[in-house]
Parts: structure tokens; sequence; C-alpha cells
């Protein structure tokens, strides 16, 4: 393992003459102002908690390689706190002037936010690769270390500069941060002594090379956030949505989205049966029935009860089919996926449009720091976050371009009855609130880019067994989110993005 630290030190001397930095050290712009580059790190800094939890933790540890991994990522999953109350302190709240919708636009739709939202994706799905394989996520997690501590080496001195001038604690940015990272996994010395067979040498080699790819994108764009925004005086600007016509529902095939006539089924009958199943079992969720029948709210009062529930996981949709799905493959099913995932992937900037139809931004409004606790550190939105850690591996897991095409089918499968309920109260919601709400209408939803077809053809057993347990567990996730979401809807001071935190 010698000579893969060797290659995460010699990568980090390199990442360490970023240009981000030396513009941190001696740019001629206040030094608040340079510090306050934090919103270009916020879907990786807040999301990193899940990534110490979700993507690196061992569930049942074997042996003390798995159980030093666990430790550093217990410490590490606490660091999220540290960023928001840097962004606090450092009075991002009232400078942004951000409501939870500016927020999640910026999470998942801005431009200026895309290289570190695949830094989190791409991390999410590391395990899908790695095979659970302890020498090879040490090797990741090590890369990770390095790289942080490349950037708060740099960034603790001027934080404690600017603490002698404001008297602010900077946690994240500061001394305390930094004295929690070494630069390296806990144990680091146990995982240097493993000797490494070739071919875990090779992914440990090509993980480490992934990260720091995914670091030097994440360097450009907080120094490009910092030039163009806080050094020169401006802020972001959320494009306001333009006055678009409403798209036309869709005819769908068999009265159902994507739902294909039985005939010539039999290709595939034991992964059609499940997932009938599985449909079924869904459509009976108890949160239907509630939204159906929760007299005397009206519907769009049941709708914003719903809806803020699923915003994590309906914004996430986008990072997951952009960064986490494999592009390999040039025959139809390729192209299909691709092509079904970029459709899809334009569905959350409908959904953000519901969620202002709706009203959901509210009196009063969270602040910015607010909405990002909310989102990344609420129980509950855990199980919203939990779900798309799981999507995010079936989706890179997913090498054949037919399985691919399963998952995207078996995720919009496992929305059907949401729809069909949400569906049934958007009309009389639209009406009530005089705008569109064309996402929770369901107007989006179609049978993808090629009518289901892709479903006739057989798949091999390998192939089975994996879109087998992609049914198993889209479902089950979904499952549970509707169950906290209906206790989130009975109990609505709890739920809601207004409530205070
Ligand atoms: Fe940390
Ligand atoms: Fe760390």
């Amino acid at each position: 393992m010698d000579d893969v630290f060797r290659l995460v030190s010699m990568r980090a001397e390199r990442l360490a003459m970023h240009p981000l930095l030396g513009w941190l050290r001696e740019a001629r712009v206040p030094l608040d102002r340079r510090l306050a580059i934090l919103p270009a790190l916020a879907p990786f800094a807040m999301g990193y908690r899940d990534v110490c939890r979700l993507a690196l933790r061992y569930p049942s540890p074997a042996g003390d390689l798995e159980a030093a991994i666990n430790e550093h990522a217990a410490e590490d999953a606490t660091h999220s706190r540290l960023f928001l109350q840097d962004w606090v302190a450092l009075g991002l709240d009232e400078q942004l002037g951000w409501s939870t919708s500016d927020v999640l636009w910026w999470l998942f739709l801005a431009p200026e936010t895309a290289a570190t939202r695949r830094a989190a994706t791409q991390i999410l799905a590391l395990p899908a690769t790695d095979g659970g394989d302890p020498l090879v996520r040490g090797a990741w997690a090590e890369a990770i270390e390095a790289c942080g501590a490349v950037f708060f080496t740099t960034a603790a001195p001027l934080a404690g500069q600017l603490t002698g001038s404001t008297g602010q604690e900077y946690l994240y940015l500061g001394d305390y941060h930094l004295a929690r990272e070494s630069g390296h996994i806990d144990s680091a010395e146990l995982f240097a002594a493993q000797r490494l067979s070739d071919p875990q040498r090779a992914q440990a080699t090509a993980a480490v090379n992934c990260i720091f790819g995914i670091f030097e994108q994440v360097f450009d764009a907080m120094l490009e956030y910092g030039t163009g925004y806080p050094a020169a005086g401006r802020l972001p600007e959320r494009p306001r949505p333009t006055p678009r016509g409403r798209p036309s529902p869709r005819s769908r095939p068999g009265g159902q989205p994507g739902r294909l006539p039985p005939a010539g089924l039999q290709a595939n009958a034991s992964v059609e049966r499940l997932l009938d199943e599985r449909r079924a079992r869904t459509a009976r969720s108890p949160l239907f029935e509630w939204l159906r029948s929760a007299q005397p709210l009206p519907a769009h009062d049941r709708l914003a009860a719903v809806v803020p529930a699923w915003a994590m996981s309906i914004m996430g949709y986008r990072d997951l089919w952009t960064y986490a799905l494999p592009r390999t493959g040039s025959d139809g099913s390729a192209r299909h996926a691709s092509a079904w995932a970029g459709e899809l992937s334009g569905h959350s900037a409908v959904f953000l449009a519901d969620w202002a139809t709706l009203g959901l931004d509210g009196q009063p409004s969270r602040t910015a720091s607010q909405a990002l606790r909310w989102l990344y550190l609420d129980p509950q939105t855990e199980a919203q976050r939990g779900a798309m850690a799981r999507f995010v591996r079936l989706a890179a897991g997913s090498a054949s371009p037919l399985t691919r095409m399963w998952l995207l089918y078996i995720l919009e499968a496992s929305g059907e009855a949401w729809f069909t309920a949400t569906g049934e109260l958007a009309g009389d919601a639209e009406r009530h609130l005089g705008g569109p709400l064309d996402y929770l209408a369901g107007r989006l939803e179609g049978p993808g880019p090629d009518g289901g077809r892709f479903r006739q053809k057989p798949l091999s057993q390998p192939e089975r067994a994996q879109v087998t347990t992609m049914i198993t567990e889209v479902f089950d996730e979904v499952d549970v989110q509707l169950g906290l979401t209906l206790a989130g809807a009975s109990a609505p001071s709890l739920a809601g993005p207004c409530a205070s935190s």
C-alpha cells in the first residue's frame, strides 16, 4: 500500500500548487470576501456527512481495517455542522438572502455548483466499484483526506486572521477543524503496512486518481466562484422562470406510464411479476388514501403537506442520472438509457416551479443555513438521503445498458402511484392557486424513449439478479419514504420547509 500512499502524496503536492490557494493567500480582496467561497462548496461539504455514513462506513465491520475506516468516518461525519456554523459566522445568510427554493436551485441546478455536485455524487458511488475492499476504500478515503489537508492548511491561518478582526470563530475553515484533520485516515500506518495484489493496486490507484481529478475541478469551481462573486461584489442570480406553455399531458400506453400490453413479456416473467407485486403494494400505501380523503384540508394544502418530504429525492435525481449512471456502450439500449436519463434530468426544474406555485417558501421563510440544515442534517430528510445514496450505488453498478434501462424504468414505476394520487389533486389546486403544477400533475411522465420495448429483451442470469435487487431496494426505499411522509403530513407542525430548526 506504500506505493498508493506515495501516489497520494505526489498528487497532493501537485494540488497544493492550484491557483485557488495562491488566490486565497494573496489576492487583493478583503479577507472576509475571500473566505466567502463556502457556497461553492456547499453540496460537497454538507453531503460529506452522508458519504461518511453511507459510503465509507461498513455496517458490520469485519477486522481492524474496516473498524479503522468506521472510526475515521464517524469523526468526519460531524464536520458538516461546522460548515454551517461558518456560513452563519461569515454572514452568508444575510448576504445571499436565499429562500429554501433558492437553496434547492443552488444545490441541484446552478451551473456554479456542478463540479461539487459531481464530486458528492461520484464519491457516494465509489462503494459500487470498490467492492467493499477496505484497502481500496482506505486508498480513496486517504486521497480525500489529503485533498482536505491541502485546502484547510491554507484556509486555517486566514480564518485565524479574520477572527482577529471580527471576533467570530470559524470552526470549519479554522484551526478547530484542522486539528481534527491529520491529512490521513485514522490508523494510516495499519493500511500502509498491507500488501496489495496487482488488481487491488490497480483499483486503488484508479480510485486515488479519480478523487484528485474530482478535487481539481472542485478547486477550479471555488476559485471561479470567489473571483466571480464575493471578490467582484456580486451575488449568484437564480434565473427567474420564464412564462412557458404548459406541456400537454402525455398519452400513457396501457393507461399507465411505461406499461406495455402483456403479450410478449414472457422474456422476463419473474422480474415483471415481482415488479407488478411491488407496484401494487406501494399503491396501497395509506399516504395515498390520506391524500384522497384528508378533508377538510383543500387539495393544495394536502399537496403542500407532502411535497417537502420529497424535495431532496426529486431534486437529487438529476445528479443521479448525470453523474452516477455510466455512459458506456453504443447500442440501442445505451443510447436510449442516455436519452431517457437526459429527459428525466429536466424534471427537477419543473418540480421547483411547482414548489413556487404551492408557495412553499412560506412565511416566515427559512434562512439559507436553516434550509441547508433541514436538507442535510434533519431526521425528516434522512430517509430521502439514504434512498438517494442507495440509488446512486445501483446506478453506478449498472454496467450493462439493459440494466440501466431497467433502473430508469423501476424508478419511474416506483413513482407511478404517487403521480396518480398527486395528479388527482393537481387540477383543483391549480384552479385555487392560479398557476401550473406540471410536475405534480404527472404531465412529464412518459413511457421512455423506446416505448418500453427493452423489457422484451431477455435478461442474462446476472442481469436478472441485478434487476431483482433493483426492484426490491427501490421499492423498499420508496415505501419507507411514503410511510414517513404520512407521519409528517399527519403532524404538520413538525413537518414542512417553514418549520424552524
Ligand atoms: Fe472534516
Ligand atoms: Fe477529514
